[in-house]
């Protein structure tokens, strides 16, 4: 696989302690899903390892998916460090990579919208195979609110080459909320949420404004 701009910044030698805390969000889902219920679980765009790392502790059998090598290299440290087993897969989350029906969970922070819409699409109609009947996803992806909508080159509608990004240059897709209904077909959504907040960045405050979905894949 051909070295993306994302194995440059997980590569990078900077401070990246926002990248190793799990989010509150994604740590109540533990209390929600118990690892006894719901077993296997799959962080897809993994970054570091952040919620794969803290999913493990709590015994959940785990994989990590990213398209960085560098990104899954930090996981495999981490976890070594910390004693933890977690499975890393190396692969691109906008092509098959897993079994139909193998996730009891799927969580993708900050990941899904690094392409384009029609993309997208098919990235949570992937996520929705590789969950059992009852399998809960769990994503992310900014909202047209956001500080970042519009800044950068325009790829294509509500699509741009974001420079004011943690990652200058990603791709971002940003969604309205018929988007999201239309994403979440073949699940039953259990919680949307609109979150902002602001945050700064070399000085400079930035707003953002991010969808939060959960959401249930629907029982056969
Ligand atoms: C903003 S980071 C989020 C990392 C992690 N989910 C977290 O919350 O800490 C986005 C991640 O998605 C990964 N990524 C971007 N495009 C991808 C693709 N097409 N397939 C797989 N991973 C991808 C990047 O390498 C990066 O690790």
């Amino acid at each position: 696989m051909e070295i993306s701009n994302w194995d440059i910044f997980w590569a990078g030698s900077e401070e990246k302690d926002y990248w190793k805390e799990p989010d509150p969000f994604v740590l109540e889902l533990i209390d929600s899903y118990p690892q006894e219920k719901f077993p296997r679980v799959l962080d897809l765009g993994c970054g570091m390892g952040r919620h794969a790392l803290a999913f493990a502790r709590h015994g959940y059998e785990v994989t990590a998916a990213d398209s960085s090598r560098q990104a899954l290299d930090h996981v495999e440290e981490r976890a070594k460090k910390r004693e933890l087993k977690v499975t890393n897969v190396l692969g691109d989350y906008r092509s098959p990579l897993f079994a139909e029906g193998s996730y009891d969970i799927v969580i993708c922070y900050n990941v899904l919208y690094h392409c384009l819409r029609e993309e997208m699409v098919r990235a949570i109609n992937l996520c929705q195979k590789y969950l059992k009947p009852g399998g809960v996803l769990f994503f992310t992806c900014p909202t047209r609110d956001d500080g970042k909508y519009g800044d950068g080159e325009k790829i294509a509608p509500h699509t741009f080459l974001s420079e004011n990004s943690t990652h200058p240059g990603a791709l971002h897709y940003f969604s309205n909320s018929e988007d999201i209904d239309c994403f979440c077909t073949g699940f039953e959504v259990l919680s949307k949420k609109k979150r902002e907040y602001y945050w700064k960045q070399d000085g400079v405050v930035n707003f953002s404004s991010y969808w939060q979905l959960t959401a249930q894949k629907i029982e056969a």
